[in-house]
């Protein structure tokens, strides 16, 4: 027999042939002279129907066992689905006692409830949709980056600098076989794969990185990792910030209509039954352009709001979740670009617009419905001078034919927040690190 996938299956192919297919038994049904299962191999969110008569009945063909299937696929005489398997040999690879299977059959339970089993969440429907949208989000950013020219550049994991200066990084303490520290230098989990762009793209001039960062958050927020997927981009040549929310903008409209076209069924579970509602806020995102205001226009919103912030908002101060959610609130939930922060605010890196009494730097973050900030960038600073005075280490890049450049950073997890309606970032990725928290 032809070894078939599900998805595979279900699509028609090798119709009247036969064909072995292998899974998880989502559902069992006995009656007098047939047995019906339900088996799923994660290549769709559909199961295969499986007919088989009653002699191939055993006990252990229960929910949660793994089965292999032979059979000849036909047509069914059922609404539900156009093929089922009927099977001629039914063999019980792994056990499973439904009893002690956290989840109970044709329960829908919360993303909440079952982050609890981290090692069987990927069993329900929800997650596994989940984990293909990630998959395809990734070759759908993948896609964009190629289309457009990017080179995609492996930035290390480890490293001995702290991008983002803001002191949450993971030390990597090696010892080498003398007891002395293995790099002679102190080395870390990166934060961002920025400055190693920043090398590349004095030599190409359209660079991206898609891998894991690391940071040393304290913070049990809904938002943030210990540890999460980076999609960072730099661009040589750029002449305003202008040149990066394009790029944001495209990039983030161009992978999502993607993972809309290709997970169709995936995306619809979640928009009807996880986050229902959601897609009207994602088809307005995907509709209309997204905005443009400055810090400065932005505090001044906060500041007429009539709600009542936790942090309370002048000019200087840095936005919170509760300020950026508003903001996107008050322009219809339509995702907002915030340029010109004060220079204070942002990393050494970013460009000073030298401008008074107001200092601020050519730096943006894009702001979506439901998470906040998704993206970080900025214009770079590649005046030597300028430079100078806010760090030395960072010069030698600058002395060999620098040219203006800027980039930024999308976070993935929140991306997938976004466009799903996902409110907790633990329930986006596979294995979540947190504080106190590494399980598996
Ligand atoms: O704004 P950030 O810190 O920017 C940088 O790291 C720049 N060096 C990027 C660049 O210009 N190349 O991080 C970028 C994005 C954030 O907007 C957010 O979406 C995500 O990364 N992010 C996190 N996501 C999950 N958990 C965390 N702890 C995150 N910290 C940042
Ligand atoms: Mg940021």
């Amino acid at each position: 027999p032809t070894k078939l996938r599900i998805s595979e299956a279900l699509s028609g192919a090798k119709l009247g042939e036969n064909v072995k297919v292998q899974g998880w038994i989502r559902s069992v049904r006995r009656q007098k002279s047939n047995l019906f299962l339900h088996v799923n191999d994660g290549s769709s969110l559909q199961s295969l129907q499986i007919v088989a008569g009653s002699q191939l009945s055993d006990p252990l063909l229960t929910f949660g066992s793994a089965v292999e299937v032979t059979g000849v696929l036909k047509e069914s005489p059922h609404q539900k689905q156009p093929f089922e398997l009927e099977a001629d040999q039914l063999h019980v690879a792994g056990e499973c006692n439904p009893m002690d299977f956290p989840f109970k059959i044709k329960e829908r339970h919360s993303l909440e409830y079952i982050r609890q089993f981290p090692h069987l969440r990927c069993r329900t429907n929800a997650f596994s949709s989940l984990l293909r949208i990630r998959s395809e989000a990734t070759t759908a950013i993948n896609s964009y980056f190629k289309e457009n020219g990017f080179v995609q550049i492996h930035t290390p994991v480890i490293t001995s600098n702290d991008c983002e200066g803001a002191g949450e990084l993971f030390q990597v303490e090696v010892k080498n076989e003398e007891g002395e520290n293995f790099f002679s230098v102190p080395a870390f989990l990166t934060v961002s794969g920025q400055l190693h762009l920043e090398v590349m793209s004095g030599a190409f001039t359209r660079v991206y990185t898609f891998g894991p960062t690391f940071r040393a958050e304290n913070s049990q927020s809904r938002r943030h990792l210990a540890e999460f997927y980076m999609v960072e981009a730099e661009v040589s040549f750029t002449q305003s910030l202008e040149d990066l929310t394009k790029v944001m903008e495209d990039l983030f409209k161009s992978a999502t209509e993607h993972v809309l076209a290709h997970c169709a069924e995936d995306v619809d579970l979640f928009h009807k039954h996880v986050t229902p509602g959601h897609r009207d806020t994602l088809d307005v995102m995907m509709k209309r352009r997204f905005l443009v205001i400055t810090y400065s226009e932005a505090i001044d919103i906060l500041s007429r709001s009539s709600q009542k912030f936790a942090f309370p908002t002048n000019w200087g101060c840095d936005l919170q979740t509760e300020h950026e959610k508003y903001l996107v609130k008050h322009c219809g939930n339509i995702p907002v670009f915030v340029t010109d922060y004060p220079y204070d605010l942002k990393p050494f890196y970013a460009r000073d617009n030298q401008d008074n009494p107001a200092h601020t730097a050519a730096a943006v973050d894009l702001l979506v419905p439901g998470v906040g900030e998704l993206c970080g960038g900025s214009l770079r600073e590649e005046r030597l001078d300028l430079l100078r005075a806010r760090l030395e280490e960072y010069l030698d890049l600058r002395r060999f034919g620098s040219v203006p450049h800027g980039g930024f950073g999308l976070g993935f997890e929140r991306y997938l927040q976004c466009i799903l309606g996902v409110d907790n970032i633990k329930d986006v990725i596979p294995f979540p690190r947190f504080s106190n928290s590494c399980l598996l």
